[in-house]
């Protein structure tokens, strides 16, 4: 979708971190915007730095998960703006360190609650109106690496597992729509500088074992070397600009991607021989 400008975006989990550098880039780009979040005051926080930019911005609480809250915010977004060009499904939750063998079931269902089925409700709640409208539009949903590779850190799996998750229902849909002129993106980041790892259990509901209050560990080695959300944000710009399938912020990831994808080639090539092929 070339033109952004006076189109409209919806920016779930827009208020910190990735989401919040999304919407901020969107609004340099001249593009109204709706900033959902389950927190209602990060929200409206990122809503008033969109405003100092001359957008036309709306903040709304929404939680991913839930298809009620989806339905108003989406009532609310048409109702404010009449359409809906961009949806940037940004929730995202990550869980302690752990073993997979010693993840619970809430562990499970919690981060994939919110990683896959959040990012499927959402689109669920918008994809019907943005077709009805008719016109170019684009979804763009947030994995991460770890939906395109495998980390030789342990205890990150059940995170793994629901991105590698999120990778595959968004081509799925990118080749659903593909005739129906509507694009579709999987954002792949690297480390980027967020609220991921050293807060977000504090939104755990409780049917999956309620809120943690402590913060996760946070390394400010690390903290320095990461790229910030406003630079995430100008880079996926340009990839919803060219309907990128993947986009990639660290290119220097690529090593890895290659590395794995080694793997699977040399698995290939000894079946391959064992039948005699
Ligand atoms: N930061 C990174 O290095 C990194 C790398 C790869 C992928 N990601 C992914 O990027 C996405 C954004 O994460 P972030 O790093 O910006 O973290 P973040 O915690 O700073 O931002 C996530 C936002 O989503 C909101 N949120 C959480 N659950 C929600 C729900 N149920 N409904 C609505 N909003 C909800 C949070 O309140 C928060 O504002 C996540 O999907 C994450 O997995 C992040």
């Amino acid at each position: 979708m070339e033109q952004l400008s006076g189109r409209t975006a919806v920016v779930i989990g827009g208020g910190s971190g990735i989401g919040r550098g999304i919407a901020l880039a969107l609004a340099e780009e001249g593009m109204n915007l709706v900033i959902a979040d389950i927190e209602r005051d990060t929200a409206e926080a990122v809503a008033e730095e969109a405003r100092k930019q001359n957008a036309r911005a709306l903040a709304v609480a929404a939680d991913a998960t839930k298809p009620d809250s989806l339905e108003r915010l989406a009532a609310e977004a048409y109702g404010e703006f009449g359409a809906v060009h961009l949806l940037s499904n940004n929730a995202g939750v990550v869980p302690t360190l752990g073993l997979l063998e010693d993840r619970s079931d809430d562990d499970w269902l919690w981060v994939m609650s919110v990683n896959l089925h959040g990012i499927v409700r959402c689109v669920q709640a918008f994809l019907p109106r943005i077709k009805a409208q008719g016109g170019e539009a684009h979804i763009q949903n947030t994995a991460s690496m770890a939906g395109i590779t495998v980390s030789s850190v342990h205890g990150i799996g059940v995170y793994t597992a629901s991105k590698h998750a999120c990778v595959g229902y968004t081509l799925s849909l990118r080749k659903e729509l593909a005739d129906a002129g509507i694009g579709v993106s999987v954002l792949c980041p690297g480390m980027v500088v967020s609220n991921l790892a050293a807060t977000s259990a504090r939104n755990r509901p409780e049917d999956f074992g309620g809120p943690l209050r402590e913060p996760g560990p946070t390394n400010s080695k690390l903290l320095a070397q990461m790229m910030s959300a406003e630079e995430c944000g100008k880079i996926v710009v340009r990839g919803i600009r060219e309907n990128r399938a993947y986009i990639i912020t660290h290119p220097s990831t690529l090593t890895q991607v290659e590395e794995q994808h080694r793997e699977l080639v040399a698995d290939y090539e000894s079946e391959r021989r064992a039948q005699k092929l």
